[in-house]
């Protein structure tokens, strides 16, 4: 082992200055003793190219991509993992040892950790799924319920088409529902999930009524700022259990963490407080 290495990693994104993404990796660095570090890369969609061939280029062992640019930065990839390529974006990139950069997503894989980090009982096909939205988020989402076993998603989209497109190919398992019918979607649901910026900081609630939602359903929303959304906190208070986003960035970390640095790393309640803290 050369005792010189020292590996570099961030994540690239515009805004990127909220992302707790440095917390998570650097805590990890510093417990497993490596040698390295973790930064945040405020990247414009115009330097996209750039700064993805400039990894290699400066011996970095990757990064996270996020907002606006998981679609955008498949394409430059040499090799793209199936999974990414099915939900047609990135989130994540590794430097191979011959430069050559490789895509994948993890959001899928955080996102199901995290229901059964919320509930170890957990499981897809418990019952009829609403899925809100249709961006890149959902499509993480979506196809990881799908390939977990969901048998019924109702995907609701103010824009129907944009559902549509995310559906097709899925008809047997993803019904679209319009956006006016969302409420009525609700009916003898197991799990609702919100993958939309609705109620993330600076944005309004979503627009939605639990009143037809069992209180035996679980209710989770992808957005991990503010921890506990209007939604997550009307759910609370009815009964329901609840997943915050937290989960989703904590557990989509853990295979990148390992992918870069070697070693397959641990969520721990210590890293949580040291997230939390940041709130
Ligand atoms: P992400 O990658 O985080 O999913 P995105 O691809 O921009 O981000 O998707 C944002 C989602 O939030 C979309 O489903 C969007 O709905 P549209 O497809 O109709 O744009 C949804 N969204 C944004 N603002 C919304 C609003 N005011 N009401 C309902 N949905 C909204």
């Amino acid at each position: 082992m050369d005792n010189r290495k020292f590996t570099l990693a961030g994540v690239m994104g515009m805004p990127i200055t909220q992302s707790r993404s440095p917390i998570l990796h650097n805590y990890w660095i510093a417990k497993y003793g490596l040698r390295g570090a973790y930064g945040h890369f405020p990247v414009e969609a115009q330097n996209l190219e750039a700064a993805i061939r400039g990894l290699s280029a400066l011996g970095l062992a990757g990064c996270n991509v996020t907002q606006p640019h998981k679609v955008e930065a498949l394409k430059l990839m040499d090799v793209v993992d199936p999974l990414a390529q099915r939900m047609g974006a990135i989130n994540c990139v590794v430097v191979q040892p011959d430069g050559s950069l490789h895509g994948f997503n993890h959001d899928g894989y955080g996102y199901i950790q995290s229901l059964k980090d919320a509930n170890p009982d957990w499981r897809a096909d418990a019952g009829p799924i609403v899925v809100l939205g249709a961006g890149g988020a959902s499509r993480a989402v979506v196809l990881s319920l799908i390939d977990q076993g969901a048998t019924e998603i109702r995907l609701v989209n103010r824009t129907l088409d944009k559902a549509q497109a995310l559906a097709a190919g899925y008809e047997h398992i993803v019904k679209v529902v319009s956006w006016a019918e969302r409420n009525n979607a609700m009916e003898g649901c197991a799990l609702f999930v919100n993958t939309t910026n609705q109620g993330m900081y600076g944005q309004p609630p979503i627009d939605v009524s639990l009143d037809a939602l069992p209180t035996t359903a679980m209710v989770s929303d992808a957005i991990y700022i503010p921890l506990e959304t209007p939604l997550l906190e009307t759910a609370r208070l009815r009964g329901n259990k609840t997943a915050n986003g937290l989960g989703m960035l904590l557990n989509q970390a853990r295979p990148a963490f390992k992918a870069w640095f070697g070693v397959m790393p641990e969520i721990t309640d210590e890293l949580k407080q040291a997230v939390l803290a940041t709130f």
